[in-house]
């Protein structure tokens, strides 16, 4: 799909289809108005007859235009006009993507970008959440059907992002530039974790990873075997693989694209390619969903393709922690008792409480090779999370509260949110172990928040961020899927660093 930022007005566009916006009890918005009187009223004569009334989502297509140049006008209920805030451009957003995926037209001229957004006055942000929301909702994963699978066709291949003035369309530019790499982010993200586990292995995203740096200048790939993490001293991340006959693998993306002194920013990766919970057997119902385990790692991968791809004149390194977690007569259990590389041993109380042992050794592993700025680990870490704030918000720890504002703030510019979380001290003791260091998991209470406690124990030193993504990353039921969250989120954060230095 090619993407272009243009002005001028509607009722001119020689396009396959025009997109105008109405709001709520019929009223046309000004893109809109200037269709109706260029056609003698026929959005008028549309809206009387009851077929759009402006709800927000409503959606009609208009053919037999008459004098018109364009083939199609595409009607968009925007809701009430007072209440045009975020969600609701989005949602209106949304609902014209699930047309334009269907229609005829090759071509399309879009004004909902044109609209006022409460609480928004930049037009970039305007085109780049459109596309965005439009990417997300032309996405399928196809990679997996069969010969006979008829794959999905979509005839719109050029879509025009409207801007009321000419002085709007830098801003315009800039958002298409952004969202196209971040989209395209997403998208790489979606297919990794949407890819099955008999597919999708530690191997496989090594080997993602490789390719990525040979398609992507300026990338530097490097994956340390287990014998490597062996000669580390890796013993946590060791601990959970040895259940499975796949090798763990420890990948790490470089991008240096800043100055020498630049510190980089290190973004972490869950990548638990299959969690059956090992020996702590997880039981059966929606098992097949713990494909998703590495969504983690999968946005590593889709913000770091969209740094380079933006060519960000900064230093970001990915590291992946990638491993399966299975049952199997040499698996780890419960009562094993495994020293990490940082040497602070760990009671296992619970094999399937995989995903911080897998990052523990993963972030001793960053503070001893990096000096870095920030580090931000991404992890489906823990059903608690979803408990706590279900499927809107990835739950956001950390140790600095100017990162943890950042990351939240990034969060909100793209749709794709974080939500603070409390880390305090008291949380702490719920890991004492009368054997170890501290044990593997706490109680069941404040799952998410313990969990981020024991990772805290191993980046201390580090300015360090924790979000868990359990609620977000994916879909169930029948829109099972892969979300590419929170990519959007990641590669908001390195822009935003790009520009305040
Ligand atoms: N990958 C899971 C977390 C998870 C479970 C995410 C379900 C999304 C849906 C993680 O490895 C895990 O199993 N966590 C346990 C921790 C518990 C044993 C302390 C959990 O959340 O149940
Ligand atoms: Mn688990
Ligand atoms: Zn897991």
């Amino acid at each position: 799909m090619e993407y272009l930022v243009k002005s001028g007005s509607p009722e001119k566009q020689r396009v396959g289809c025009v997109i105008v916006g109405i709001f709520d009890r019929r009223k046309p918005s000004t893109q809109a108005e200037a269709l109706d009187a260029a056609s003698g009223g026929l959005i008028a004569s549309v809206m009387r007859r009851g077929d759009m009334d402006g709800k927000l989502g409503q959606t009609t297509v208009l053919h037999g235009l008459g004098d018109l140049f364009c083939d199609r006008i595409l009607l968009v209920g925007c809701g009430k006009e007072r209440d045009f805030n975020t969600r609701a451009y989005q949602k209106a957003c949304a609902a014209a993507a699930a047309e334009l995926d269907a229609m005829g037209g090759v071509d399309a001229a879009f004004y909902l970008t044109e609209l006022n957004v409460r609480g928004r006055d930049d037009f970039g942000w305007s085109v780049k959440q459109a596309l965005l929301t439009i990417e997300d909702n032309f996405y399928r994963f196809e990679a997996c059907k069969g010969p006979s699978y008829e794959k999905h066709s979509r005839k719109l291949s050029r879509l025009v992002f409207q801007v009321p003035r000419r002085s709007d369309l830098p801003a315009a530019e800039r958002g298409v530039n952004e969202g196209v790499a971040t989209a395209n982010g997403v998208k790489f993200a979606k297919d990794l974790a949407n890819m099955p586990g008999n597919i999708c292995t530690p191997t496989y995203l090594a080997d993602q990873a490789t390719s990525l740096s040979d398609r992507m200048n300026g990338l530097k790939t490097q994956v340390l075997e287990e014998a490597d993490m062996e000669a580390l001293g890796m013993g946590a991340l060791l601990g959970v693989s040895r259940g499975s006959s796949q090798p763990a693998k420890l990948i790490v993306m470089e991008y240096n694209n800043g100055t020498k002194s630049d510190k980089p920013t290190v973004l972490v990766g869950k990548g638990v390619t299959f969690d059956a919970g090992g020996i702590s057997l997880k039981p059966g119902a929606a098992m097949d969903e713990m494909k998703y385990d590495m969504g983690g790692a999968a946005s590593v991968f889709g913000a770091m393709q969209a740094a380079v791809e933006m060519n960000l004149p900064i230093n970001v390194v990915g590291v992946i922690a990638a491993t399966e977690n299975l049952p199997d007569g040499d698996a780890y259990k419960p009562g094993d008792i495994l020293t990490s590389m940082s040497g602070q041993t760990i009671e296992i109380l619970n094999t399937d409480a995989e995903g911080r042992l897998a990052l523990a050794d993963a972030l001793t592993y960053v503070e001893r090779n990096y000096d870095p700025d920030a580090v931000v680990d991404m992890a489906t870490l823990t059903g608690a999370a979803v408990i706590a704030l279900g499927h809107e918000a990835a739950a956001l720890y950390g140790n600095n509260s100017p990162l943890r504002r950042a990351l939240r703030d990034a969060g909100d510019q793209v749709g794709d949110r974080a939500w603070p979380m409390p880390l305090w001290e008291e949380y702490q003791s719920d890991l004492d172990s009368n054997f170890a260091d501290m044990a593997n998991v706490g109680g069941r209470a404040g799952g998410s928040i313990t969990a981020a406690s024991f990772l805290h124990r191993f980046a201390r030193k580090l300015r360090w961020a924790h979000l868990d993504i359990a609620g977000v990353a994916w879909k169930s039921g029948k829109e099972k899927g892969a979300t590419g969250r929170p990519v959007s989120l990641l590669t908001q954060y390195l822009i935003d660093r790009t520009y305040q230095g």
